[in-house]
């Protein structure tokens, strides 16, 4: 696992962007795992910007959504497809076919088959993954099993007050959520876990105090993967003690 301090997310963010659109050099049709929330807002607007330029082309690339609301579909603004939908896809010329997303006004049985299905037979190439305050990523809360494949969750209280940030009030974040597995993000080839600001020093400080990989800590899981990074600004390495 390999910390990457950057002086600001801007730039980060650029680095990230590069390493996934190195991936459409080695092959057409890359899988990239792909997260939301405010830490991936550069790394999209990156995305864009090549795509406008024509420094990259992801019309063949394929994407995964790593997790999703239970009970939110794609029009409702707070759901992680319409994030997508208008921070990516509407951006750039990916093409709808080669998007797999949760949705989360479908049947958990079925939404949670679909995309374990698709994990099963498909390895994801480059992944992106913000982190929660708590550690968790994707919605792999304190205490996932390892071995987990896509499944739905219940969130933790600190995960609902964290995100209740883009609700009206703590009463309307949903309690439940669709999220790949830990074992879908250990099979990933390369993943890159991104972390901005203060409030998230934390939990970073905690992954880089121990080599091992603690289930209370989900995104120790880096440590069991050797083509990962951490990617940080230098306000977080600095509140963390880690430069
Ligand atoms: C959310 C999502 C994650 C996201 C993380 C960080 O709860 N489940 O997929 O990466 O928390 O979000 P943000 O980047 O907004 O801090």
């Amino acid at each position: 696992m390999k910390l990457r301090v950057f002086e600001t997310e801007k730039e980060a963010g650029r680095y990230i962007a590069d390493v996934f659109e190195s991936a459409l050099k080695l092959r057409p049709d890359p899988l990239f795992g792909l997260a939301t929330g405010s830490t991936v807002r550069e790394l999209y607007d990156c995305f864009a910007k090549d795509c406008e330029t024509g420094a990259a082309d992801f019309s063949s690339a394929r994407t995964v959504n790593l997790d999703e609301y239970l009970g939110l579909s794609a029009d409702h603004p707070q759901s992680f497809s319409y994030f997508m939908r208008h921070n990516l896809f509407l951006r750039t010329n990916f093409k709808k076919e080669n998007l797999y997303l949760y949705d989360g006004g479908g049947d958990p049985v079925t939404e949670t088959a679909r995309i374990k299905a698709f994990l099963d037979e498909n390895t994801i190439d480059v992944m992106i993954l913000g982190v929660g305050t708590n550690g968790h990523i994707g919605f792999n809360e304190p205490d996932s099993a390892f071995e987990s494949s896509p499944h739905s969750v219940d969130l933790a209280m600190e995960t609902i007050k964290a995100n209740s940030r883009f609700f009206n009030d703590e009463s309307e974040v949903p309690k439940r959520a669709f999220t790949i597995g830990m074992r879908d993000i250990v099979k990933t080839k390369k993943v890159i876990l991104a972390a901005f600001g203060e409030g998230k020093a934390k939990a970073v400080k905690r992954l880089f105090a121990d080599d091992r990989a603690d289930p209370q800590l989900p995104c120790s899981i880096l440590n069991l993967i050797p083509a990962s990074e951490v990617v940080v600004d230098r306000a977080l390495a600095q509140a963390a003690g880690l430069e």
